[in-house]
């Protein structure tokens, strides 16, 4: 690729501006932004106005533009316009998990028919290099779990909540004004975003592409008092932990928010921080952490695709090419809490065993072993009273 790389880029929003900074701090690389396509054209912008229009085309009929970089918050208008740009064979870098998760088959095919790269390393924890070290890193260690915290806006909320005592709501407006949230928070309290994240994690360390509706994702919406003393009473934390593991030649995965005892790693992982913890046969366990959110950390990951593109990198999708016949599954038991009220309860019926139940004018909850295959259909989940974590014994 032409070593001075011209860019377009979608969006100029947390990301859009992380990325300028970024760019504009770094000598190392060549590469500099020719226009910017954004929505409104009536914000004040802190940069030159010549920079920006309103037109795709604009960018993705310029020949001199060599790479589009897609930041923008909606997806099918990314998905749109990645599409168009890999068509026209200009290579694409995007930050945009929720896009790349709904279409990852397409992606993956218009890749190849375009013989174009398409690189999405801040995608999944921002700042931390996930994509491109599962992808050459562990290409030869036989991986058997990845898991950890990928949501920087819900970490935030969560040690606000334990650390100073803030309440939910206030954790949340705070993480939305450090542009940690998502423009749609629902992503991240709900474990979309997660669920996402791990699905693009899943088909680089496993080799398995997934629909987002085939991964269990239950958010942090639901949790009450009841549950944070609890877990204090246990010296743990709650963290919103995505997993995916193998074990013999069966893959799991799921996104619940978790106790965290203080002895575990993931415990010490605060604020927009994430964490990733990876275990392999050969490597043994491994620790990564980072910025999960912001635009200046986002920027950087953005950035280092766009320098892997100047040595033309490109993902080979090298687990799903070496036909590892892992195959996914429902089928593990997990240990749960759940808390409830009096009116609704879950169905003891749906858990292998109950280890604890109490039941008291304060709280209600039990403690029991239920198949992850039963969670994800029980109806009771979606009463707002009802509330689940995850407990110690399943990191
Ligand atoms: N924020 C983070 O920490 C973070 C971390 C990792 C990944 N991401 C991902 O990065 C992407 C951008 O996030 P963000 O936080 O930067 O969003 P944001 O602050 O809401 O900015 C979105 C930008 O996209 C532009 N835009 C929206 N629709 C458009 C369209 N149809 N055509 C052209 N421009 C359009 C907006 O234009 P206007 O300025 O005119 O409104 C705005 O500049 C998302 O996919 C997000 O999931 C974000």
């Amino acid at each position: 690729m032409n070593r001075n790389i011209k860019l377009g880029v979608f969006g100029f929003g947390c990301v859009g501006q992380g990325l300028y900074n970024v760019l504009h701090q770094t000598r190392g690389i060549s590469a500099e932004i020719k226009k910017i396509c954004i929505k409104h054209p009536e914000k004040t912008r802190p940069i030159d106005a010549s920079f920006f229009t309103t037109s795709r085309d604009e960018i993705l009929n310029d020949p001199e533009i060599d790479v589009v970089v897609e930041l923008i918050d909606e997806v099918d208008a990314a998905f749109e316009i990645v599409s168009a740009a890999l068509r026209k064979k200009k290579a694409v870098v995007s930050a945009n998990k929720k896009m790349i998760a709904e279409h990852f088959t397409e992606l993956l095919e218009l890749q190849n028919q375009y013989a174009t790269p398409f690189l999405y390393e801040a995608s999944c924890c921002a700042s931390i290099p996930v994509i491109r070290n599962l992808e050459e890193y562990y290409d030869n260690d036989l991986l058997t779990s990845v898991q950890g915290i990928l949501n920087g806006s819900t970490n935030y909320i969560l040690t606000h909540i334990f650390e100073n005592g803030k309440r939910f709501d206030e954790a949340l407006h705070d993480a939305q004004k450090l542009g940690y949230a998502e423009s749609d928070p629902s992503l991240d309290v709900k474990a979309l975003d997660p669920k996402y994240k791990l699905l693009i994690i899943l088909v680089h360390a496993f080799g398995i592409v997934l629909k987002p509706e085939n991964i269990f994702n239950y958010g942090i919406d639901h949790l009450k008092n009841e549950d944070i003393r609890y877990a204090r009473e246990k010296n743990s934390r709650i963290k919103l932990i995505a997993k995916c593991a193998k074990i013999d030649n069966k893959v799991f995965a799921y996104v619940m928010p978790q106790l965290v005892s203080e002895s575990d790693t993931l415990n010490k992982v605060a604020y927009e921080y994430n964490g990733l913890l990876l275990a392999g046969a050969f490597s043994e366990h491994q620790f990564f952490m980072g910025k999960g959110a912001g635009g200046n950390s986002t920027g950087s990951a953005v950035l280092s695709d766009i320098s892997a593109l100047t040595y033309d990198y490109r993902y080979e999708y090298k687990k799903l090419h070496q036909q590892l016949n892992h195959s996914y599954t429902l089928d593990k038991m997990l240990e749960l809490y759940v808390s409830y009220n009096g009116e609704f309860k879950p169905d003891i019926h749906d858990f292998e065993n109950i280890s604890v139940r109490h039941e008291s004018a304060e709280c209600n909850y039990l403690v029991g072993k239920i198949n992850l295959a039963k969670l994800a259909t029980a109806n009771w989940l979606n009463e707002p009273s009802i509330s689940i974590l995850l407990t110690e014994n399943n990191l």
